[in-house]
């Protein structure tokens, strides 16, 4: 998959690509990432990209044409139809579910705004969703489409080695995930659950079954009517 993103610090964007499952996917081909920045489409020696808002109050509004121009010239970069999410809070939460469907798309285009915003009629006219990371003010959207970035490039198919893909099926039933431990055993910060050195992979199975549906009922109760509950689940949980 393809995704652009629009905003006047590309050079974030550009280091997201840079390391981890991110910089994997895009050597592996499996995604392309390119920024782009309105102000190489702002006219004027100043190169202005915003302006005060009408009406009056602080900060400054992003200019509608910079922004138009950008965009119509990362759609011309490639033909495939491609979808404008505009990253704010007062957006959409984003959850895995929405990751998952923009994993399957060919193309986005992730719009950060800066200052107080984005004038609404180019909004209104270029935008197919508005997409929030959460109920906090961000000073732009840069962070915001970072992690659109990293959740989608870790769902494209070959991105995760086989151990990590082991551990995204865990999030994948809406659950928390169970804790972990590795070496030593015995440690003055405590010891490793004897079940995990038992061997017995259906008991390890088990447990680990019931520490994610644990903690789940106890720190995001709000999870546990979504999630893919086995009959064997709801057992646990109501005994
Ligand atoms: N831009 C500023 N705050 C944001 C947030 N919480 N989510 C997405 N984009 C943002």
């Amino acid at each position: 998959m393809r995704i652009d993103v629009v905003s006047l610090f590309p050079e974030f964007i550009a280091q997201c690509a840079a390391f981890g499952v991110v910089g994997r996917a895009g050597e592996r081909g499996l995604m392309s990432l390119h920024g782009w920045n309105p102000r190489d489409h702002a006219e004027g020696n100043y190169r202005r990209v915003d302006d005060r808002p009408f009406g009056g109050g602080p900060g400054m509004v992003m200019l509608i044409d910079p922004l138009r121009a950008c965009l119509r010239a990362v759609r011309e970069a490639d033909p495939r139809p491609a979808r404008v999410i505009y990253m704010s809070p007062q957006g959409r939460p984003l959850d895995q579910a929405k990751v998952r469907e923009l994993a399957a798309c060919e193309r986005l285009i992730l719009l950060c705004g800066r200052y107080e915003g984005v004038d609404e009629r180019l909004l209104q006219a270029e935008v197919d969703e508005e997409l929030s990371i959460g109920d906090y003010v961000l000073s732009g959207g840069e962070l915001a489409a970072a992690v659109v970035v990293d959740a989608v490039a870790r769902l494209q198919d070959g991105a995760l080695n086989d151990a990590e893909s082991a551990v995204q099926d865990s999030f994948e039933d809406g659950l928390l995930d169970c804790p972990h431990y590795t070496r030593p055993v015995a440690h003055e910060l405590g010891v490793v659950p004897e079940v995990l050195m038992s061997g017995n992979h259906a008991r390890i199975a088990r447990w680990r079954r019931m520490q994610a549906l644990g903690r789940t009922w106890l720190r995001r109760p709000d999870l546990i009517d979504e999630a893919a509950l086995t009959p064997a689940d709801r057992a646990l949980l109501e005994a």
